[in-house]
């Protein structure tokens, strides 16, 4: 798993798809730049998200609102207050922690113990081995698994109460050192908050506090009232949006899983009060259905219900997606009740309501809200693409089997050889696509060393001009999949690369 994910983060910078920021400068740390193809994937993959949230739902409308924000948003989302995670700093090494990080890594290791038995029992006892029997009676196994969620039971509690005495006496009793140093020699655990403070204007009397937005979600919720009487929009209806959002993570690691700097493609969705729960379900299946429509494999995903929810949300669960470091969220589907919208009411003093003409009555309306990160959908689809294959000739290849819909190039072009005018008709191919298709023009190397810097791009096809082109009008496509070659009419391309885009 390691060493598969180790590919992904080398692969996707060989081949253009991600760069750390500032890297002349060796980088900065949980922030990242797409490359040339980076930046094609991540805008197909909104592309595909806007249409199909806001393009085919008639009571869906999009917005762009701006990062910055009042000030006053953030008191009323209750970010101020509560936004934070508890960190812990280790007195030798200086180094700072996210202390229920800390405690579940060690619960993991726990875990990985019991793993140990189980595969060593495993090797022992062969074909006879009864794996179900064996945890629940070796003493060993029971004890770690049984640790194991005490842990994490009493974690969970103590971070619910932002009890942080507790998460402090866990890491003392457990023992718990500094994982670079091994020193035990811990402050206490205090808050942290998550968002990045800025100023607004120059003179350092009247400059106003200011924070990047932490999520979306709330230009959605100042906007409630201004797109609803603007667009005439009748419950249940949603506001949808895609945009940066910033987090001052503690714990930044896993590539772009957890970034300081990233993008949420987010949609709240107004309901009448009563009401929330029968959404929440059907946005659960929406968003589950729409994951399973990228062929990714349906295997990769599965849901998380929340029993610890944020201070906002009465129901909650995550879709999460088997990336290469195991099940982890993906997406967030929220019940945040009219938490949000009252909260604006009473900071701002305007009425944040709808006139319900099938009731003949104003309320607040009821939110769900789905929320998807862009990047963690960029590292689902590009790390479940990426595959090394062997092929029927002993041979091997890489391939990166990116959705045709979501991949950056749709289809490379090529003259077999640099004459006999072939160059030019491969050139007059790219002019004829490239308005409705990103394609490229590639005349360096042999053939068969371009369709292998293709596969491992992510390119779904490529066509190849030759000397029976000059006869008949017709190329050569050759499907990165399945590695097939058919041979069409120049005439016929645009309309088979429509159809292969087709979901
Ligand atoms: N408006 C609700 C909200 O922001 P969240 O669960 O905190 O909920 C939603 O975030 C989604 O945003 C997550 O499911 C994840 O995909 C993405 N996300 C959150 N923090 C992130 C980070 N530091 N880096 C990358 N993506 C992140």
């Amino acid at each position: 798993q390691e060493d598969q994910f180790k590919k992904v983060i080398s692969h996707a910078k060989e081949y253009g798809y991600i760069f750390g920021s500032s890297e002349i400068y060796d980088g900065l740390s949980a922030v990242y730049d797409y490359g040339q193809n980076g930046a094609e994937l991540k805008k197909n993959i909104k592309e595909y998200w806007w249409k199909s949230m806001v393009h085919l739902h008639q009571n869906i409308v999009g917005l762009d609102a701006a990062i910055l924000m009042h000030p006053t948003t953030w008191t009323a989302s209750g970010h101020v207050d509560a936004f934070n995670d508890p960190l812990i700093d280790n007195k030798d090494s200086k180094k700072r922690y996210r202390a229920d990080v800390l405690v579940e890594d060690y619960a993991e290791k726990l875990n990985l113990k019991a793993q140990k038995e189980i595969d060593k029992a495993k090797k022992r006892f062969g074909e006879a081995f009864d794996e179900a029997q064996f945890v629940a009676t070796n003493p060993r196994v029971v004890r770690y698994k049984t640790q194991q969620k005490e842990i994490l039971e009493r974690l969970g509690k103590s971070l619910t109460n932002e009890d942080l005495d507790d998460v402090e006496a866990l890491i003392e009793e457990l023992g718990i050192a500094d994982p670079i140093t091994g020193s035990k020699n811990w402050t206490e655990v205090r808050q942290f908050n998550l968002m990045f403070a800025t100023k607004l204007g120059a003179s350092a009397d009247t400059a106003q506090d200011l924070y990047l937005r932490p999520e979306t979600a709330q230009g959605i919720f100042v906007n409630y009232l201004n797109v609803q009487k603007t667009g005439r929009m009748k419950i249940p209806f949603g506001i949808a949006q895609i945009g940066k959002a910033f987090r001052n993570e503690i714990v930044a690691r896993q590539f772009i899983f957890r970034m300081r700097e990233f993008e949420q493609m987010e949609m709240q969705f107004f309901v009448r009060p009563g009401e929330d729960q029968k959404w929440y379900e059907y946005w659960k299946e929406t968003r589950l259905n729409w994951h399973k429509s990228l062929g990714l494999g349906e295997e990769n995903y599965r849901f998380h219900d929340h029993e610890k929810l944020a201070h906002y949300a009465n129901a909650a669960t995550d879709i999460e997606f088997n990336f290469p470091f195991g099940f982890k969220e993906l997406e967030g589907i929220h019940s945040r009740t009219d938490f949000d919208l009252k909260a604006h009411e009473k900071h701002s003093g305007k009425k944040l309501q709808f006139f319900d003409p099938e009731i003949n009555e104003s309320y607040t309306p009821y939110v769900v809200e789905t929320s998807i990160g862009l990047d963690r959908m960029f590292l689902a689809v590009f790390s479940s693409a990426l595959k090394d294959e062997t092929l029927a000739d002993g041979s091997t290849r890489t391939v990166l089997s990116l959705p045709a819909i979501l991949a950056p190039v749709k289809a490379a072009v090529f003259p077999l050889v640099k004459k006999d005018g072939l160059p030019e008709i491969a050139q007059q191919i790219v002019a004829d696509l490239q308005w409705d298709f990103n394609v490229l023009y590639d005349e360096k190397d042999a053939v068969g060393k371009r369709y292998r810097r293709q596969d491992a791009a992510g390119t779904p096809f490529c066509i190849t001009v030759d000397h029976d082109t000059l006869e008949n009008d017709t190329v050569t496509i050759r499907h990165r999949d399945s590695m097939e070659q058919q041979r069409v009419a120049i005439a016929d391309l645009k309309g088979m690369l429509q159809k292969a885009l087709e979901i």
